[in-house]
């Protein structure tokens, strides 16, 4: 004769056998294992039992608690399951997805890229710097004095609190000298201003990639032979390079880069490119005030740098005929670098 328990147990496993959705089911675990359900009231029960008798009934009603628990879980996963695989029955997985507008990189930033990957190549770490900058870092630390026009109102974005957007990416050279002692080999990548009328090739957001060398010994020599290998890996080996002599108050020489290659529509055109020059021992001077130990001593250190205008190489690269087109958001002009 099975104990009431073992009954229970076979009757409540039969019902949960025959539930036919999860409503039922919940029912029968009411019914059965719910606070006053059949089988839960057997711990009350219990307590009318002889001593002898409590531990055997108390270990069959754990064992039939746990195998009406066990099967309610079951079943009730089963149901779940029967109900996910139908929701995915009903989806096409052969229609077309929904496409997305895969965008892509501007030409001027394009045009960066390709400039560090190279300089990458050649060992230049790339610097940072503000794009607003005080007078120190953009002009006086440069060698460049009030007097100077390069600060005039005129030609110079002021802020009210004196500071301005800088007028070149040179801002960067004292910066990275401040915070890293000799040898040092950095470029700097980014947008410059300046209050330039703007036409075809004037805009007055413009963009440079600006480069400094400071080791012993450096000569003009190594900064002709980079420039020239920058600019073959940039427009191809047909590429030729002049250098012309120019004044900047930050370099001594000075130079201006003009470049030509048969591989361009502009083929036999010399444009120029890029200013450079051997830094000045006055920008030298400036750092070791500005850092406070002789770290940049001219006597030992010497430096070349440069400063390459981005939109330019990109203008020639890609034969874009005017720089306003870098700014204006036309999709019909972007469309073509993608
Ligand atoms: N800063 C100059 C400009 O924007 C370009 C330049 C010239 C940068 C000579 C240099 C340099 O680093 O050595 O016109």
């Amino acid at each position: 004769m099975p104990h009431p328990l073992e009954q229970l147990r076979d009757e409540a496993l039969r019902q949960i056998e025959s539930a036919t959705d999860e409503q039922a089911l919940e029912t029968t675990r009411v019914k059965y294992l719910g606070r006053s359900g059949s089988i839960s009231s057997w711990g009350e029960k219990m307590k009318a039992l002889a001593k002898e008798e409590k531990p055997v009934v108390g270990k069959l009603l754990n064992e039939v608690r746990n195998a009406v628990t066990a099967a309610i879980e079951s079943h009730n996963a089963q149901f779940h399951l029967q109900k996910e695989s139908g929701a995915l029955a009903k989806i096409d997985i052969s229609l077309p997805g929904t496409p997305h507008e895969i965008g892509s990189l501007h030409p001027l930033h394009q045009m960066h890229e390709r400039g560090i990957q190279i300089f990458r190549r050649m060992g230049f770490a790339l610097a940072e710097g503000p794009d607003v900058e005080t007078e120190w870092y953009c002009f006086d630390a440069l060698n460049t004095p009030p007097d100077h026009p390069a600060r005039n109102e005129q030609d110079t974005f002021y802020l009210s609190d004196g500071r301005l957007l800088r007028t070149h990416t040179s801002t960067v050279q004292i910066r990275a000298m401040e915070s890293a002692p000799p040898p040092l080999r950095v470029i700097a990548s980014g947008a410059a201003y300046r209050r330039d009328e703007v036409d075809a090739t004037h805009s007055a957001q413009f963009h440079q990639i600006e480069g400094l060398y400071v080791d012993e010994n450096v000569s003009v020599a190594d900064l002709k032979g980079e420039l020239e290998f920058f600019m073959r890996e940039l427009f191809g080996p047909g590429t030729d390079v002049q250098f012309r002599p120019h004044y900047f108050p930050f370099t001594e020489p000075s130079l201006e880069v003009y470049v030509r290659s048969k591989a361009l529509k502009r083929g036999e055109q010399w444009i120029e490119v890029a200013g450079c020059g051997m830094v000045h021992p006055a920008v030298f001077e400036a750092v070791i005030k500005a850092r406070d130990d002789k770290a940049y001593d001219p006597e030992k250190w010497s430096g070349y740098a440069f400063g390459l205008g981005m939109d330019r190489l990109a203008m020639i690269l890609f034969d874009i005929p005017d720089i306003r087109l870098f700014a204006q958001n036309d999709l019909r002009f972007l469309r073509q670098f993608a």
